[in-house]
């Protein structure tokens, strides 16, 4: 039996049709809160939006939206407002990868953009959006909560994937400034994933475990991440256990960003 702390609480999560998106979602409708799911990807957004409303019985609001436009993400910000009273968290998470393999110097502009473009201007948009009415909110000691996946690609980049390295490194950044801005009233936290099967490897473990090994990755604990391993961060992290946290970022990788670099001292299989 889960503790039921966000009841009355509103959530939102973007890229929340798939991936961790969809974990957190399930994760935070099963303690109580109704969500706004916003994704670019209609069907899953409908089928992953049933599925929480079926096993929860909690509200769960689809909405398509592009993070990477303005318009979009204002109208959504609005309507998101309109069908629940709050929005208490912000998982700002939707994102999409590079090619593997081509280096800074041989990136094309195109990537360059559309990187840049959803995962992180798209993060600024929405919290810009969402946070300027989510501090209004009278919940007490924290009007509200903000929690952004960055990527461990932020605290070591990979030449093979430039672009994202860059964004994430960004979100990292972007998670102190606006803790800053939003102190006291918001907290404001990052989770860097390390190597989860999810959408980004096309739920492939075979693909993600080419690209680890491909770049020598040891992991000090020895097996792959979850989809779990990160959800359950981010249930802290909206609980009032975290309360007295902000600006962090908290690498959930088995210990590869911290402790596995250089890889080659470790001895683990993964
Ligand atoms: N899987 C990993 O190992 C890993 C590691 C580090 C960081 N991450 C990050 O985790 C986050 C979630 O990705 P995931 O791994 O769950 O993959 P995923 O592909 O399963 O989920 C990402 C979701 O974002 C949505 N999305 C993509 N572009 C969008 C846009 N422009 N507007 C709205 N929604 C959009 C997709 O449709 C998808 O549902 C991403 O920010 C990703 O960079 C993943």
């Amino acid at each position: 039996m889960v503790e039921k702390f966000l009841e009355g609480k509103g959530a939102l999560i973007t890229g929340g049709a798939s991936g961790f998106g969809r974990g957190f979602a399930f994760a935070y409708a099963s303690r109580g809160a109704d969500l706004v799911l916003v994704d670019i990807n209609e069907q899953l957004l409908e089928e992953t939006s049933k599925k929480i409303t079926q096993e929860t019985g909690k509200k769960v609001i689809p909405i398509v939206c592009d993070v990477s436009k303005s318009d979009q993400v204002e109208a959504m910000a609005k309507q998101a407002f309109n069908e629940l009273d709050n929005i208490y968290i912000l998982n700002n998470n939707a994102g999409v990868g590079d090619p593997y393999g081509p280096d800074l110097l041989r990136l094309k502009e195109k990537y360059w953009d559309r990187l840049f473009d959803i995962n992180l201007k798209g993060q600024w948009l929405v919290s810009k959006s969402i946070c300027k009415r989510m501090k209004k909110q009278a919940f007490k000691p924290i009007a509200g909560k903000v929690i952004h996946t960055a990527s461990i690609a932020g605290m070591i980049v990979d030449n093979k994937i430039p672009a994202y390295s860059m964004c994430k490194a960004g979100v990292i950044a972007m998670t102190k400034l606006l803790a800053q801005s939003l102190a006291p009233n918001i907290t404001v936290n990052a989770i860097s994933p390390g190597y989860h099967v999810t959408g980004v490897y096309n739920n492939s473990e075979e693909a993600m475990v080419m690209t680890m090994n491909d770049g020598n990755v040891k992991t000090p604990l020895n097996r792959l991440g979850t989809v779990e391993d990160v959800v359950k961060v981010s249930v802290f992290l909206a609980s009032p256990d975290s309360d007295f946290i902000t600006g962090h970022n908290f690498p959930v990788d088995g210990g590869i960003a911290e402790v596995g670099v250089p890889a080659y001292y470790f001895k683990s299989d993964v």
